[in-house]
């Protein structure tokens, strides 16, 4: 019966990036579709490959990826190498899972990938199904190629530092996102990717809201012509699973129950962080000093965090024994959603921030590499939600000054004040009439009419 029901379904496949900020988001649009009629094949790479029991319903096909187990240990230092390893090495796997799908009379309506995950708009262009595209990061991230691009036509290359980019204000040159080159061919070469990618699909879906980045998805409307859907947050539409590739470790939950209103500081700098033990050592004596209730992800590969935390002063360990709780990975939407926590102290990755702002609480933000630093400077200069922090401590007394500034000085309740408007204005979009829910109806309407 179920089979008979699922057959009868429209079939989409969906092509996730195979990294934590990139599977999240295309398993919650898949979950959306699901509870809406379609039947979701998820074709994903065997690095990183997402939990199938968690998503009982869709039909998951792994194809070869040619990395090694030892790629897996991802950091900011590798992942180009490893993006682009990928990227070369999916294409022919992924045509012919594509043939061997239509070749089983498995009819796909359309394929829904990840925007970087380029090849796989190339692969569809040779055999022919529709594609829409599903772009993971802000708006203001595609527009700077575009500046970029601009820049490289007028000779402004290289950037100059501190300037604003005119058309992205607040954003400066220095704060474009990392992943886009200023090597000539190299930048022609992703431009090139980009609009190829939007022109030859029949939508675009961003995980954003109109309050916050409308106008910025409307320009881009005005470059490419093609529908664009600003159906975010999806976490606060998808039917509740977990896409989590680590073990969330829910101890900190119960430990947040026992703790005061808006008493505890969370930290997590997203799943791509590379630490190195003297940041996260100035990090510990900071939220020591703070004096401040702090849940703390440690998502320390290289480290042995038991062994270090030994290694630390006896007041610094006395404090994280007292007033702190750390954990490897965390149920991060469960911990934004408490009422324990008062502020984030995030790395800016794009979910980090919507599932932040989604929930009211204002941000120590301390963006590292690729789109982070374009998600700060939002945050911080367009939302007036956070407070900017570079990653490099060059005094002690620094971290823990900006986590006073976070949880008690006046900056920090103005900031909670905005980031309350703020989760006002998301809840909004996202019922029923809400700009959020509209688009999401004008997606579905515009996937049923795919011929
Ligand atoms: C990456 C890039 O770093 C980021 O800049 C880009 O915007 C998306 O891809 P990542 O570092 O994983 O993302 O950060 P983020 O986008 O914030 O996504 C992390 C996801 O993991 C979030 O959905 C968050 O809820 C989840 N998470 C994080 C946990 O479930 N537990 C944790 O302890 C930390």
């Amino acid at each position: 019966m179920e089979k008979q029901r699922l057959e009868n379904r429209q079939r989409l496949v969906v092509v996730p990036a195979p990294f934590q900020g990139h599977l999240t988001p295309m398993l919650q649009i898949a979950s959306i579709l699901h509870s809406n009629g379609f039947s979701i094949i998820v074709a994903h790479t065997l690095f990183n490959s997402p939990n199938p029991s968690a998503h009982p319903h869709f039909l998951f096909i792994p194809f070869s990826d040619g990395l090694s187990h030892e790629d897996s240990i991802i950091s900011s230092y590798n992942l180009t190498t490893i993006a682009s390893a990928l990227y070369t090495n999916c294409a022919a796997p992924f045509k012919e899972l594509l043939l061997q799908l239509t070749e089983e009379a498995q009819n796909i309506a359309c394929i829904i990938y990840d925007g970087s995950m380029y090849f796989v708009g190339y692969v569809a262009q040779q055999l022919n199904p529709p594609t829409i595209l599903l772009r993971t990061t802000s708006a203001p991230n595609v527009l700077a190629y575009h500046s970029l691009h601009r820049l490289l036509m007028e000779g402004c290359l290289p950037l100059q530092g501190e300037s604003l980019v005119p058309e992205l204000e607040p954003l400066r040159h220095k704060d474009l996102p990392t992943f886009i080159s200023t090597n000539v061919d190299t930048l022609l070469n992703q431009m090139n990717r980009l609009q190829l990618g939007i022109k030859s699909s029949l939508g675009v879906i961003f995980n954003t809201v109109d309050c916050l980045e409308g106008q910025r998805v409307d320009e881009l409307r005005q470059i490419y012509h093609v529908p664009m859907f600003t159906m975010g947050p999806f976490h606060s539409m998808a039917p509740e699973s977990c896409s989590s590739i680590l073990e969330q470790d829910h101890s900190c939950i119960a430990w947040l129950n026992e703790q005061a209103l808006r008493s505890v500081v969370y930290v997590s700098l997203g799943s791509i962080i590379t630490w190195e033990e003297k940041e996260l050592t100035e990090m510990a004596y900071g939220l020591a000093n703070s004096n401040q209730k702090f849940l703390w992800v440690v998502l320390a590969r290289a480290i042995n965090v038991t062994e270090w935390v030994q290694s630390l002063p006896e007041d610094v360990k006395k404090a994280i024994e007292e007033r702190g709780w750390m954990v490897r990975w965390a149920p991060q939407k469960e911990v934004l959603a408490h009422k324990s926590v008062g502020g984030f102290w995030s790395h800016c990755g794009w979910n980090s921030m919507l599932e932040s702002v989604y929930e009211g609480k204002p941000m120590i933000c301390q963006p590292c590499f690729g789109d982070q630093r374009v998600n700060s400077r939002l945050a911080c200069h367009a939302w007036k939600v956070g407070v900017e922090w570079s990653s490099h401590v060059s005094e002690r007394g620094e971290v823990e000054k900006v986590v006073r500034t976070l949880m008690l000085e006046s900056q920090g309740m103005e900031m909670w004040q905005n980031a309350q408007r703020m989760k006002h204005k998301l809840r909004q979009a996202v019922t029923q009439g809400g700009s959020s829910y509209n688009a999401a109806i004008h997606f579905l309407d515009h996937l049923l009419s795919i011929p």
